[in-house]
């Protein structure tokens, strides 16, 4: 069990199903009132957890009778989940938020939400106070449970509320609906929170410590989800490889791994994040030995420098990054690789960068994200001098980005006319390869074929590439 602090009480779950119900009979009158149930619109910004939040979010205003939307102009509760990561994020977010003024001023009965991890950082609930009058609710990350509770207060009276408390500890919130979208994909947390603290990043600051969710609980969870037809199913934690480091039972990552591939179905299991640092031999026999656990692994090394990587708290040196790829593969030669990398980080030379570079070429990644750093203040990276321009950075970025669109393609290229097993998920723009499927590696498949069914595996061989698609044909 995960120890008692982090996790919340059934008797307080249950007073949150109460306030649900509270505000579905108020929802049920208005519904009698109008012919119509009231809606809700939400929208996430930031990373899967993010979106796996929003999903809690949305069940819990189904459960509160509201009906979904995609239009803020039909919506009653508009609900924005926000993400600190980088500037660029908080600014679009806010800058949307702007935008819902004129409909807040139109109809002003409106309730306009903000959420998630923008809001949970200290200096944010004044700005919003002072800066967006629009806004009716505001709430952390720690007090997402409570959700119905704050709206509730929101609903019958409280002018503005903000609940952006919570002890960074971060709490654990088992039994709360969640609402998915359907379709084949679904997102499993198996831990939330961080504590790593690389200098660079606000996640720790914003989502609390690192928290397991008990393996029964998992379990239970995959289990409900391949009884409702999910196949392709991804475990959510910000390093998932420190699993279970905080629970009373003996129980890692890999273990949990093992218990999960034993849940009867056909169904793929992913896992993301992991970090480098924590990364094991055992983690690479175990994904090898377990039929359901894809041969995806999405392991960031944000620098090729060694320097670099100090400076950014990572914890290992590119040596040992190359080593854990070359036993990944040694153990699982198709497997699919991935990595984030950041670019620009304070002090960054350009002996550093090149030593990124070099990584990105030698390694041959099938997919990268890489993101030119961004300052966020309250980490240690803010205080750290930096002298590149940002022009500089930006040369560098574009280097980059050269060099892995490259090594991406030829990856890509050596699929032409291979034989793939993919799961199809959904219908594609294009007429001649209609439908979109996912290889057990995560890559995308635009495909054709009559006997193609979404929510079925198939086998189809790659007829061309580009450097984000392959197209196959089933066979
Ligand atoms: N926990 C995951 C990812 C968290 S955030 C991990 O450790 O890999 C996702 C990615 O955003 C990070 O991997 C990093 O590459 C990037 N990122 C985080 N903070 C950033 C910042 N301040 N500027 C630019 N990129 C950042
Ligand atoms: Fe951020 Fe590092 Fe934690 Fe990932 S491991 S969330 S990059 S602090
Ligand atoms: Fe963003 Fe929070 Fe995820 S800061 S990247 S939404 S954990």
């Amino acid at each position: 069990m995960p120890n008692n602090k982090t996790v919340v009480s059934q008797e307080q779950i249950a007073h949150q199903y109460e306030y649900m119900q509270f505000i579905a009979r108020m929802n049920e009158d208005k519904a009698q009132v109008r012919g119509q149930r009231p809606k809700a619109f939400t929208q996430t910004f930031g990373c899967q957890q993010n979106e796996a939040d929003t999903q809690r979010i949305a069940g819990m205003l189904d459960e509160m009778g509201y009906e979904k939307t995609d239009r803020t102009e039909d919506a009653d509760v508009i609900v924005i989940n926000t993400c600190a990561v980088r500037e660029h994020a908080e600014s679009r977010a806010l800058g949307n938020v702007g935008a819902l003024s004129h409909l807040k001023k139109a109809r002003p009965e409106v309730t306009i939400c903000l959420c998630g991890c923008m809001v949970q950082q200290e200096h944010m609930p004044d700005k919003i106070k002072k800066s967006y009058p629009q806004v009716d609710l505001v709430f952390g990350t720690h007090a997402l449970w409570r959700f119905p509770e704050l709206l509730y207060r929101r609903l019958t009276g409280d002018k503005r509320v903000f609940d952006t408390s919570g002890d960074a500890a971060g709490y654990i919130a088992e039994g709360l609906p969640v609402l998915r979208d359907g379709g084949t994909k679904a997102w499993l947390s198996i831990m939330y929170g961080c504590n790593n603290f690389c200098t660079y990043c606000i996640v720790p600051y914003v989502r609390g410590r690192e928290r397991s969710r008990a393996p029964e609980e998992i379990v239970h969870e995959l289990e409900q989800l391949v009884a409702d037809g999910y196949k392709d199913i991804t475990l959510l934690g910000q390093n998932v490889n420190s699993y279970g480091k905080d629970l009373d039972e003996q129980i890692d990552f890999s273990d949990l791994l093992m218990r999960l591939n034993e849940v009867p179905g056909d169904f793929l299991l992913r896992f993301m994040t992991s970090h480098p640092k924590d990364a094991s031999h055992k983690l690479f026999d175990t994904m090898a030995a377990c039929d359901k656990v894809a041969k995806q692994l999405h392991l960031p090394f944000q620098s090729g420098s060694d320097t670099v990587l100090k400076r950014m708290n990572r914890g290992y040196t590119a040596e040992h990054y190359r080593e854990l790829i070359a036993y990944a593969r040694s153990k699982m030669p198709d497997i699919t690789l991935s990595s984030d990398i950041i670019v620009g980080f304070p002090g960054e030379t350009e002996e550093d960068f090149e030593k990124t570079r070099t990584l990105v070429a030698e390694v041959g990644f099938d997919m990268l994200y890489t993101f030119l750093y961004s300052k966020r203040s309250g980490t240690p990276a803010a205080e750290m001098p930096d002298d590149t321009t940002h022009a500089v950075k930006q040369a560098r970025f574009e280097r980059l980005l050269k060099t892995q669109d490259e090594t991406v393609q030829a990856r890509q290229n050596a699929y032409q006319g291979k034989r793939l097993r993919v799961l199809v998920d959904g219908t594609s723009k294009g007429t001649e390869y209609p439908l979109t499927a996912r290889t057990e590696g995560g890559l995308l498949v635009c495909c054709a074929g009559d006997d193609l069914k979404i929510g079925e595996f198939a086998d189809v061989v790659i007829e061309k590439t580009s450097l984000r698609c392959l197209f196959g044909r089933s066979v």
